[in-house]
């Protein structure tokens, strides 16, 4: 499958290349409809009510005020201003892809006579769809346009079992939640590093994640299946590694983001995931154990051995460049390798009853 350039213009300066395409780009999945709409909610029943009836309430109904304006920009220098532009646009992408799984997950429940799981998914929908039109619009306060739905018509749509999407949507809503309330919570001490007004949105908004990711805990629960032996076990380690991996990375990638709102990058992607992994003791039946392991020593390791790659790329070709290349990607892929089989701590919640 060829992936294609998105469609991503500046107005006012021509094409801006904030979204690159490679791994670290946000995709859009879809999963197996059928097998969700089978989903038995009976041992779930009253938390699944008690959700439902959350999720309707609609605290943040007046939050993402569509008049408020977006385009106090501090005056930042051409690379600052291009860090911000690019965090926006990939965090707009994720957004919508959020709301594109949601969307099709509810249309496609509700013709499967299950609507009460389509109305809830249908909410979680209308929440991604602000938080990705709100970007959007920040996005366009900055001259720059996304065409969202051609996008979405433009890159490859993949194909996730059922499990994989409850386990790594779960992460990405929690994992969401604590990069949002870290940032929020870093500008509230440091107001004078809050370079644009998006960010005095970021509390009420994280508590959307934060519900987005209990309603998959909660759906987690329904296939009790999924915690249990080798299958929980290897869920587990796979879905944190892969997501912890994918936010280092990215938050390395990114740093010049973080610098500018006085944020170190390191610490920065440590926390986040020193939460999420806590967070996730009440859902996966395995975590990672940072305290007796080598995972963050490795993840600098990592992250080292990504910006070494990646400076090598901008040389001219040749055997030399070929040699070490090679060589670096060896170290990354024996790194890689040592964090994934990192000592994981068992949470005991796959002995909880469902009931
Ligand atoms: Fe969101
Ligand atoms: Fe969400």
């Amino acid at each position: 499958m060829t992936a294609t350039l998105p469609q991503v213009a500046s107005a006012a300066a021509g094409p801006a290349p904030h979204l690159r395409e490679d791994l670290l780009t946000p995709r859009f999945y879809t999963t197996e409809i059928a097998k969700a709409a089978s989903t038995d909610l009976a041992g779930q029943r009253a938390e699944f009510e008690a959700m439902l009836a959350e999720m309707e309430a609609d605290y943040n109904r007046d939050h993402f005020d569509r008049k408020v304006p977006l385009d106090r920009l501090r005056a930042l220098s051409a690379q600052e201003k291009e860090a911000y532009e690019s965090y926006l646009v990939r965090s707009c992408v994720s957004e919508f892809s959020g709301f594109l799984l949601f969307k099709e997950l509810s249309r496609r429940l509700f013709k499967a006579s299950r609507p009460e799981l389509g109305r809830l998914f249908q909410l979680m929908a209308r929440d991604e769809a602000r938080h990705a039109g709100f970007l959007n619009r920040a996005l366009v306060a900055e001259g720059i346009e996304i065409d969202l739905p051609s996008l979405s018509g433009k890159r490859p749509i993949t194909w996730f079992p059922l499990s994989w999407v409850l386990y790594s949507v779960f992460l990405s809503e929690k994992i969401g939640y604590w990069r949002y309330i870290l940032i929020d919570r870093h500008l509230k001490a440091h107001p004078q590093n809050s370079v644009a007004p998006l960010f005095d949105f970021f509390e009420p908004w994280c508590q959307d994640e934060n519900r987005h990711g209990d309603i998959f805990n909660m759906l987690i629960r329904c296939w009790p299946d999924l915690r249990q032996g080798l299958r929980g076990r290897l869920l587990s380690r796979f879905f944190l590694w892969s997501v912890f991996l994918t936010h280092s990375l990215t938050v390395c990638e990114r740093d010049s983001f973080y610098t500018l709102l006085g944020i170190d990058p390191a610490r920065f992607d440590e926390e986040v995931m020193r939460q999420t992994n806590r967070t996730a003791r009440r859902a996966f039946p395995y975590v990672f154990s940072f305290e007796s392991s080598h995972y963050v020593e490795l993840r600098d390791k990592l992250v080292d051995t990504f910006r070494q790659i990646q400076a090598l790329s901008a040389q001219p070709a040749g055997a030399t460049r070929l040699l070490q290349s090679l060589g670096l990607k060896l170290r990354f892929g024996a790194l890689l390798l040592r964090q994934f089989c990192q000592p994981m701590l068992a949470t005991g919640v796959q002995f909880e009853v469902n009931a």
